[in-house]
C-alpha cells in the first residue's frame, strides 16, 4: 500500500514539475519527507517560503507555518496544507482577541513603560499583525534571544507569548532570569499588576503540548540507562530540562548537533518524536536515543498531516483543482508581513 501511495505522489509530482515545492517540517512522518524538496526547522521554512518561485507551495506541517508561508509568498503563489486539521495546540493559547485585552491591562498596569510584544511564530497570523502594530516583531526558536535584544533596544519591556518554557529559557539565556513575570490569562490571580510594571519580561502562559511532557526524570533515566549519552533538547521544554541537558536549540540545531557527532557517540534527543526516528536513519553511526523512552512524544497537529492527503491535494492539481489553500485574510497579510520581516532581518 505505502509503495503504490509512493508511485501516485511521485508521478504527480512529476506531471507537476516546477510549479509545486514541497516544504516540510523536521517533525514530519518519513513518508512526507522523503518527498519533500527542503525539510527544515521553522526558520529554515519561512526562508525556503520566501526564496520559493512556484506556483504551489505545498506545506507539511501545521497551520501557522502554512499561514507564514502564504504571507511571504507572492500574491500569485498559492500555498496548500494537506490537511485543514494540523493546528499547534500552543498557536490556539493566545488568541488575538483574547491578546487584544491582556494588552489593555498590561499597558494600564505599566503605563510609563514602551512594551514591545514579541510572538513565537507558533501563533496565528492576526496575532503576528497584532505585534507589528504595536512595534514588535515574530520569533522562531532560533532567534528568540536576538528578537528580545531587538526589542530591548527599541522599548522597555518585552511581552513575549504564547510559549513560556521558550520565553524563560530565552530569559536565562540573556542573563535576565530574575527579570521575568508570568501573565496567565486563565487565571485572574495569575497576573500581578506591581510585578509587570517592575519587571521587564511579562511571559503569556502557553507551552507545547509534546515538550512540557519531558521532564528532569527522563533525563535522569537515559544518564542511567547510557551512562556516555549527551542530551540535546529543544527550548520549548521546562527550564529544568533544559538546565540538565548539554545543548538546547531549534530542530535545526538538533540535527546540526547529532551531524557533527563523532561515529559511536550516543545522543538522546529531547523532542517531537519523528526528528528523533529521522536521525536514526540519517546517521546511523551514531546512537540515537529518544529522550522520552518508550513514551512516545508525537506531536498530533504533525501527525494529521497523512501521505494519503499529500497524494490527494497532488492529484487534484494534477486534475486542474486547488484544495485545501491556506490563505490569510488581506487585512492581516501586510502587518503580519512586517512582523515576519523585521524577524528575517535581525
Ligand atoms: P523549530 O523547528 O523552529 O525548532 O520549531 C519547533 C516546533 O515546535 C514547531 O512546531
Ligand atoms: Fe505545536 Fe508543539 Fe506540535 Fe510544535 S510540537 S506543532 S509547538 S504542539
Amino acid at each position: 500500500e505505502e509503495d503504490e501511495r509512493t508511485k501516485r505522489i511521485e508521478a504527480a509530482l512529476e506531471i507537476l514539475g516546477d510549479d509545486v515545492v514541497v516544504l516540510g517540517h523536521n517533525y514530519q512522518r518519513r513518508e512526507i519527507v522523503e518527498h519533500a524538496d527542503f525539510v527544515g526547522d521553522s526558520y529554515g521554512l519561512s526562508r525556503e517560503a520566501a526564496a520559493a518561485d512556484a506556483e504551489y507551495v505545498i506545506f507539511g506541517g501545521v497551520t501557522f507555518m502554512a499561514e507564514s508561508a502564504d504571507i511571504i509568498t507572492d500574491d500569485d503563489q498559492t500555498v496548500i496544507l494537506p490537511s485543514m486539521e494540523a493546528s499547534c495546540p500552543m498557536a490556539g493559547m493566545a488568541e488575538a482577541l483574547q491578546v487584544d485585552a491582556a494588552w489593555a491591562e498590561i499597558t494600564a498596569a505599566a503605563p510609563d513603560a514602551e512594551i514591545v510584544p514579541i510572538t513565537y511564530m507558533n501563533s496565528y497570523a492576526d496575532l503576528k499583525a497584532f505585534c507589528a502594530s504595536q512595534g514588535g516583531l515574530v520569533c522562531t526558536s532560533s532567534n528568540a534571544h536576538e528578537a528580545f535584544e531587538w526589542a530591548l533596544e527599541r522599548g522597555d519591556k518585552v511581552l513575549f507569548l504564547p510559549d513560556k518554557h521558550l520565553g524563560e529559557n530565552t530569559a536565562h539565556r540573556l542573563g535576565m532570569a530574575d527579570e521575568t513575570v508570568a501573565w496567565d490569562p486563565w487565571d485572574p490571580e495569575g497576573k500581578d499588576d506591581d510585578e509587570v510594571a517592575e519587571k521587564d519580561l511579562i511571559l503569556w502562559n502557553g507551552y507545547c503540548q509534546v515538550h512540557e511532557r519531558f521532564s528532569e526524570a527522563h533525563v535522569e533515566r537515559v544518564r542511567k540507562e547510557h551512562p556516555d549519552a549527551n542530551v540535546v533538547v529543544h527550548p520549548e521544554c521546562r527550564r529544568e530540562v533544559v538546565e540538565a541537558a548539554d545543548v538546547v536549540g531549534s530542530t535545526a540545531t538538533i540535527r546540526e548537533t547529532v551531524a557533527n557527532a563523532a561515529p559511536g557517540e550516543t545522543w538522546a534527543i529531547g523532542t517531537e518524536i519523528h526528528l528523533a526516528e529521522h536521525l536514526q536513519r540519517w546517521h546511523p553511526e551514531v546512537e540515537v536515543v529518544p529522550l522520552c523512552g518508550d513514551a512516545c512524544m508525537d506531536c498530533n497537529a504533525m501527525r494529521q498531516i497523512d501521505p494519503n492527503y499529500l497524494a490527494w491535494v497532488l492529484e487534484e492539481l494534477v486534475a486542474g483543482r486547488e484544495r485545501n489553500v491556506i490563505e490569510v485574510a488581506p487585512e492581516e497579510k501586510e502587518l503580519a508581513e512586517l512582523a515576519l520581516e523585521r524577524m528575517l532581518e535581525l
